[in-house]
């Protein structure tokens, strides 16, 4: 099984970039963390950090027909993005969507999810936790579906 995991804006400034909300870690060690809890469930992951929107929807798209589900971040892009939602739409691969910080108790701004709505679940406020148990949770979905 592979899955394709995608962090949008500003990830890339984890450990740096407001840590009272994102934490004190990097993005490298979130690259670590997202790599040792697939080794764990068993799947392969490809990571991809991008700043662009262009560049995950891109992605997204190349996604078909490779990987199996996506896990994504889109980071500022989740409240503003429909063409992240339309790709994910378009290519129906499973997918689940992770926020570090509980979003629902954060600005008006940040409570429309436009990625999440094509995601079947979202996991948010657990830190790089959020990752772990999207990776295993989409493990779970799709053994289950091929098990029918
Ligand atoms: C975020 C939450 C978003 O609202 C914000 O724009 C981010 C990170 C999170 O992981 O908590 O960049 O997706």
């Amino acid at each position: 099984m592979k899955f394709l995991i995608l962090n949008g804006p500003n990830l890339n400034l984890l450990g740096l970039r407001e840590p009272d909300i994102y934490g004190r870690q990097d993005y490298a060690a979130l690259c670590s963390f997202i790599e040792s809890a697939a080794e764990d469930a068993g799947v392969e992951a490809e990571l991809f950090q991008s700043n662009h929107e262009g560049a995950l929807v891109d992605r997204i798209q190349q996604a078909l027909g490779v990987f199996d589900g996506i896990v994504i971040n889109p980071a500022a892009y989740t409240h503003t993005s429909v063409a992240i939602l339309d790709a994910l739409k378009a290519v129906q691969i499973p997918a689940v969507e992770v926020h570090l910080s509980d979003v629902s108790k954060r600005e008006s701004f940040r409570q429309i999810s436009y990625a999440g709505l094509a995601c079947c679940r979202t996991f948010m406020g657990l830190g790089f936790e959020g990752y772990r148990r999207a990776i295993f949770y989409l493990r779970d979905l799709l053994k289950g579906e091929e098990s029918v």
